[in-house]
């Protein structure tokens, strides 16, 4: 085994991510394995120190910030581990108005956010029509913002529509790129490949896409990371998304192993050495298992945060997993605690739309 220098290139960023972005399968794997169950704390440190550099050299200090409005909770799938699967017959299901949605947007305008997340279960409620009035209004009253969606697998045609419509950017976590670990965490009727190609698509269109996984999945091993990691660089995201699992209460996975922020971390880390360029989130998620979790992620190069800007009474109710932080700094309203904690970590809270480091959009066709 090679040293802690030979793993992270000391002080070498660029180098390091030069051999993340030339390893092969097992080596990838072995990396993985390396840094989440051998490395000392010096090397996680150098890996962070990696991470950072990256991260600064193209996003300099910034922490984005970007408002997320959990429109509706009904979906017609079943992952079986989050809590909205249609077969959780405890789950609450709601659904915003139309009105409602961009009232949220209009909030989180006077507040100073200029992204806009729209995430949904698949809630076929939501047709193109309907959708693509929503986007369309909130960027005919708010141009100078973002629309990002994250609404599941959906028809190439209405990808293409929806971005017509004037969205910019598409959330659609991969999960997992091993076949046969996506088929251990999702009804018969879900299919790897298709996830892949509407990934594909959306990039092709000319979206801004997020891919993304989960961070100690049940079945999870190096090699399924490895296969992430893998896919991460075949598809270059603009975003990636990666918290850590955590159990739902109500479904199969309820008593399954609870992970520790720094294995989430250290992913991050790893993620932003592969992609310099990334948007990087430090996940709701990782806030939830750990009251420092989100500083964390931005000192092992993460840059977005994503305030809840769900209506109050709701956000309890978009359950993806137990004990969801909602009410404290994470809540929109509350975005300036948040900010000054980020600005006390060492960070510069950032309200601008926060494209990718040298984004050109390409032309729509309205
Ligand atoms: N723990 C953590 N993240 C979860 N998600 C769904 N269920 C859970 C869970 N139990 C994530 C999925 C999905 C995103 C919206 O939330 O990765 O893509």
């Amino acid at each position: 085994m090679q040293s802690a220098a030979g793993k992270t290139g000391r002080s070498r960023p660029l180098e390091f991510s030069g051999r993340l972005n030339r390893a092969g399968r097992s080596e990838m794997a072995e990396l993985i394995r390396y840094f989440l169950e051998e490395a000392s704390p010096e090397e996680i440190s150098d890996l962070a120190f990696c991470a950072e550099t990256l991260r600064e050299k193209y996003y300099g200090k910034s922490v984005y910030f970007r408002g997320l409005i959990e429109f509706s909770s009904y979906c017609k799938n079943d992952c079986y581990y989050c809590g909205l699967q249609r077969s959780n017959s405890k789950a609450r299901r709601y659904r915003l108005s139309e009105e409602e949605i961009v009232g949220r947007c209009a909030l989180g305008r006077r507040l100073g956010f200029r992204t806009f997340v729209l995430q949904s279960g698949e809630d076929m409620y939501f047709t193109d029509e309907r959708l693509c009035r929503i986007v369309s209004r909130i960027k005919t009253l708010f141009p100078d913002c973002a629309v990002t969606l994250s609404i599941g697998e959906r028809s190439r045609d209405s990808y293409r529509r929806l971005y017509d419509a004037g969205a910019d950017r598409y959330l659609l976590r991969h999960e997992t790129a091993d076949e046969a670990h996506y088929r251990k965490l999702h009804a018969p009727e879900m299919s790897l490949r298709n996830r892949m190609q509407c990934l594909y698509d959306l990039k092709e269109i000319g979206y801004q896409v997020g891919a993304g996984f989960m961070v100690d999945s049940p079945y999870q091993t190096c090699e399924t990371l490895a296969e992430d990691f893998l896919f991460l660089r075949e598809l270059q995201p603009e975003m990636v998304g990666i918290g850590p699992f955590i159990p739902h209460k109500d479904t199969r996975f309820a008593d399954y192993y609870h992970p520790a922020a720094e294995r989430t971390v250290i992913l991050l880390a790893l993620v932003r050495c592969l992609l310099p360029k990334v948007l990087l989130p430090a996940t709701t998620a990782l806030g939830t298992i750990d009251p420092f979790g989100r500083e964390k992620g931005f000192r092992a190069g993460a840059n977005v945060v994503m305030p809840n800007l769900s209506p109050p009474e709701r956000r309890r109710e978009y359950s993806l997993y137990d004990h969801k932080i909602c009410t404290g700094d994470e809540a929109a309203e509350c975005f300036q605690r948040l900010a000054g904690r980020i600005r006390k970590a060492g960070f510069v809270p950032d309200f601008s739309r926060g494209d990718p480091a040298g984004w050109r959009p390409r032309a729509r066709r309205n």
